[in-house]
């Protein structure tokens, strides 16, 4: 198999290099090549792997907009799910959270990451974009040049370069842009929570329409969906277990445990086709620029998935990017690509903390005591008795804006 979605190798030159073909780097190649700037994606990974990833699935209004602006909306309109609400079960009960009434008319999309990928590559091989994929020892190199260019290796086409103007480090957390700059140019900021996350994929209808994010004494739960016939379940659990300790049968068992007895009696047991545990973090790197290195996406900042905001803020980045770029080539205002990083973080930044939010309520935390306990109490009862908490959270969940 070719290591390139389009005949021959990647180009000597391009104008934008972009490190990472996950959500935010295709969705950047489609939107410069739409706006005639030239780009290249350099993939570390194969097209069928990047495909078979499972991750979060809920989209924000704004995201919508901008795949359907990008050309990218058929499938997703057709296939996904408008939600307009979810449920906050917590002590048995459930307080409905209607985000349709409580944000002015906004709903989110329940449509997975993996077919918005899928969307995307569609599109990138209709327009002839090339993407390398197996691209090894990807390393950006003379960022704070006026020359910057991109070396890597494929098993095809051997050592490569490309050279360009500017680029884009899309290559999520583990990648290699960020690590890039020098220590002294780049401050973090991070907090790792004391448990992860445990899901399960399975081929049986949801628990019901909307989602439950639960609260429980036992730990937190979430009932979610792919589609009406594909189901996705996350507990808390602990960050040293692994997925041999969870068999589909235990997995369930503490699953409806979890939950208000009403809903539990919906749960339809069905075979795990994926099972993973994944670790909560909040990160952020400040600037997200780099000389001519901009960061976006998970390479730049990570939000535990409380919320579903990663994909979303991804997504965002990419608007301010492209946007940025484009008025670099098409006007030769280059005010927007000196703003890109303070543009970028103070939505990021405002998702960290909804993030942080939704996960300090909703999760048990061992070590909080009983004083932490009677707090979380304290918050939910606010939540529930409050319209203005209320239209705060669901502000917050339908996205804010870009
Ligand atoms: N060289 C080239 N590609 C790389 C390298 C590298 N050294 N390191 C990582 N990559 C690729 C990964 O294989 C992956 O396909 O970069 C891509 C990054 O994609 P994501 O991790 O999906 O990050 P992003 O596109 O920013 O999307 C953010 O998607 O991954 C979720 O949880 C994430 O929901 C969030 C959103
Ligand atoms: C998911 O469906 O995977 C999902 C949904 C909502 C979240 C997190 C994950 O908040």
């Amino acid at each position: 198999m070719s290591a390139t979605s389009h005949a021959g190798a990647a180009p000597k030159r391009t104008q934008v290099a972009i490190v990472g073909g996950g959500p935010a780097g295709l969705l950047l190649a489609l939107l410069l090549h739409r706006a005639g700037i030239d780009c290249v994606v350099l993939e570390r990974r194969s097209r069928d792997y990047v495909l078979s990833r499972i991750r979060a699935g809920v989209l924000e209004q704004g995201t919508t907009d901008l795949l359907r602006s990008a050309g990218v909306g058929g499938r997703m309109d057709r296939e996904g799910l408008v939600h307009d609400g979810f449920d906050i079960a917590w002590r048995g009960d459930t307080l409905h959270i209607d985000l349709r009434e409580l944000s002015g008319g906004k709903t989110v999309m329940v449509y997975g990451q993996t077919e918005v990928t899928h969307d995307l590559y569609d599109a990138l091989d209709a327009a002839g974009v090339p993407v390398v994929h197996e691209a090894e020892d990807v390393r950006p190199q003379g960022l704070e040049t006026a020359e910057p260019f991109v070396t890597y290796r494929t098993k095809e086409h051997g050592e490569r370069r490309i050279d360009c103007d500017f680029v884009a480090g899309c290559d999520g957390f583990h990648g290699v842009c960020r690590t890039a700059i020098p220590r002294d140019r780049i401050e973090t900021f991070e907090r790792v929570y004391p448990f992860g996350w445990l899901g399960v994929l399975t081929r049986k209808p949801p628990i019901q329409e909307e989602l439950v994010y639960a609260h429980h004494t036992r730990g937190f739960a979430l009932c979610s969906l792919r589609n009406p016939q594909l189901s996705r379940y996350y507990i808390q659990c602990s960050v040293s277990d692994k997925v041999e300790d969870w068999p589909d049968s235990r997995f369930y068992d503490e699953l409806e445990a979890r939950l208000p007895d009403r809903i539990a009696a919906n749960l339809q047991r069905g075979e795990s086709v994926e099972k993973s545990i994944a670790p909560l973090r909040s990160f952020v790197a400040e600037p997200m620029r780099y000389g001519r290195l901009f960061l976006a996406g998970d390479a730049a900042h990570i939000v535990p998935p409380t919320g579903a905001k990663g994909l979303n803020l991804a997504v965002s980045d990419i608007y301010y990017l492209s946007r940025a770029l484009t008025a670099h080539y098409g006007e030769r205002d280059g005010r927007l690509l000196e703003g890109y990083s303070g543009d970028a973080l103070a939505r990021v930044w405002k998702a960290e903390r909804f993030s942080w939010w939704f996960t300090s309520m909703i999760h048990r935390f061992e070590d909080d005591g009983s004083f932490g306990q009677r707090i979380q109490e304290a918050e939910f009862d606010f939540l529930a008795g409050s319209k203005a908490a209320q239209t705060a959270l669901a502000e917050n969940y339908v996205g804010l804006p870009f």
